[in-house]
């Protein structure tokens, strides 16, 4: 029999028992056994439910009924029948098990019981044989999925985009460098600096911060399209909401303004959550639970008003709440934590960029929704952005979500070429480098736009987790590299 001919447990659920022969294979929860019977719960990842398998240890070997413990490996054929006990609709009667891959039960971590989330990052290697972890990553499949699915409807082509790059999409140099050069004793130039000419690609390069500067050259041959990639960031933020590597979708579209921008945002977010709580119901009701069970550690002013479940309903039903800059700015001025020196950075003069605590306050205690804040100073924001008619905004646009803050960031692009330069040269951005995104001003150049979502923020708002490094399989966070 090939291997591949095996049930999954989630197709098993599904059939009527009729004494049927049936093979399934997968890693072992529990077993519990009384002198005439042993159960053994089974799980192989399709779903989160456990399988039972009932052996009588009087008509099956005894030798890999005794090492089927938590942790191992196992192959179970035998026949499908009716459950005698509660709790499931159908069970297997074992006629043979075999044992693929042994556990020590002394040293194997991941016990049947609650361990911390900081003892599974540690074990992050194991941790997705847990239920929480399990259904984080299903969910996870299907809210990538569904972002191509959703791009791929609408018109849009997915567009990969270089991962080593020499540009700084953001300017915020915030990047990991990539060389093949000897750290103990680099070629020097004559101003005594690396001389990165003798470098692989003679010339520096880093890792991307983001795929949007190439999206655009795409954008501006097939009007629409999407990157989804991974993207690095080498900013110290030791925070539950920040990654190293991360990944981003990043739609990119020709004759789209900040209005359009806007729209398609919340269109697209709106549908890749419906989307998962349509495919992924049983997994984000047992997040919904485990949500709930953290809510009750949480001091009672901390504590969310809604589920999580709630919450995604609530972000699909309701429109997102739309204001500019200023008028978030005048909020924040006016708001009783403001005034009542709450904040940990006051809101003072127009023009200071908003931080988080200031995005949660709008979000969670303001419009207790999610929100779209646009025309961001232009000081604050990226060259990149369309410069408005004020001469003191741009097009930008950020959407907050409760207890996650920033998820997207995305602007209206300045098209105009002499605009766009003046804006490079104040900001000391070198033209001659970026003579190849320049040109899509200079040749047949449009009015575009585009917005970057951060994935693992997605991630993390759909499962209702705290921590951002539990949403993605292995984080890479400041001094975290392990796995
Ligand atoms: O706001 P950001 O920096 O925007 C850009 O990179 C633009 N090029 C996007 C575009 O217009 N095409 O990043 C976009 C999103 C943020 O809103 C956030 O969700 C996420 O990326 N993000 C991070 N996620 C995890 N860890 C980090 N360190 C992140 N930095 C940004
Ligand atoms: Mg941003």
């Amino acid at each position: 029999m090939a291997f591949n001919k095996r049930t999954k447990i989630k197709d098993l659920l599904d059939q009527t028992p009729e004494q049927q022969t049936i093979t399934v294979m997968g890693w072992v929860r529990t077993r519990r056994s009384n002198k005439h019977v042993t159960f053994i719960a089974l799980n192989d990842g399709s779903c989160i439910q456990n399988y039972q398998i009932v052996a009588d240890p009087a008509s099956i070997d005894e030798e890999p009924l005794k090492k089927a413990n938590t942790g191992a490996c196992i192959k179970a054929t035998g026949k499908l029948v009716e459950s005698q006990g509660a709790g499931q609709r159908t069970e297997l009667i074992v006629e043979s098990l075999e044992i693929l891959g042994e556990a020590d039960p002394e040293s194997y971590p991941i016990q049947p019981k609650k361990h911390s989330l900081e003892f599974l990052r540690e074990n992050a290697h194991l941790r997705m044989r847990t239920n929480t972890f399990a259904a984080i990553m299903r969910v996870r499949h299907q809210l990538a999925f569904s972002v191509h699915e959703y791009f791929h409807q609408k018109g849009f082509f997915y567009i990969q985009t270089p991962i080593i790059t020499a540009s700084d999409a953001e300017g915020a140099g915030e990047m990991f460098r990539v060389s093949v050069l000897d750290p103990k004793n680099p070629p020097l130039n004559d101003q005594g600096g690396v001389d990165f000419k003798q470098d692989f690609f003679e010339r520096e390069t880093n890792l991307t911060v983001s795929g949007q500067l190439e999206g655009e050259l795409a954008a501006m041959a097939l009007s629409e399209i999407y990157t989804f990639g991974p993207t690095f960031r080498a900013e110290n933020s030791n925070t539950t909401r920040h990654l190293a590597e991360f990944w981003m979708i990043e739609p990119e579209m020709a004759f789209y303004d900040a209005e359009d921008n806007q729209n398609l945002a919340e269109d697209f977010l709106k549908y890749i959550i419906s989307s998962a709580l349509r495919h992924c119901k049983e997994d984000l009701e047992f997040l919904d639970k485990r949500a709930s069970e953290e809510e009750k550690t949480k001091k009672a002013e901390q504590r969310n008003d809604m589920s999580l479940l709630e919450r995604l309903n609530f972000v699909i039903e309701n429109k997102f709440e739309r204001i500019t800059y200023t008028q978030a700015w005048e909020i924040l001025k006016d708001s009783t934590p403001n005034k009542k020196k709450k904040f940990a950075f006051p809101i003072e003069d127009w023009g200071t960029d908003l931080q988080s605590e200031h995005e949660r306050f709008l979000v969670e205690k303001h419009f207790k929704k999610p929100v779209i804040i646009s025309d961001y100073p232009k000081a604050i924001k990226s060259f990149y952005m369309k410069q408005n008619a004020d001469g003191k905004t741009v097009g930008a646009m950020d959407i907050l979500f409760p207890g996650i803050g920033e998820i997207v960031g995305g602007s209206q692009r300045e098209e105009n070429l002499e605009k766009l330069v003046q804006r490079m040269e104040e900001l000391h951005i070198s033209r001659e480098e970026m003579w190849w995104y320049l040109d899509t001003r200079r040749f047949g150049t449009a009015p575009h736009a585009g917005f970057g979502l951060g994935f693992e923020r997605l991630v993390l708002f759909v499962t209702g987790m705290g921590n951002i490094r539990d949403v993605i399989p292995f984080p890479r966070t400041p001094g975290n590299a392990e796995f």
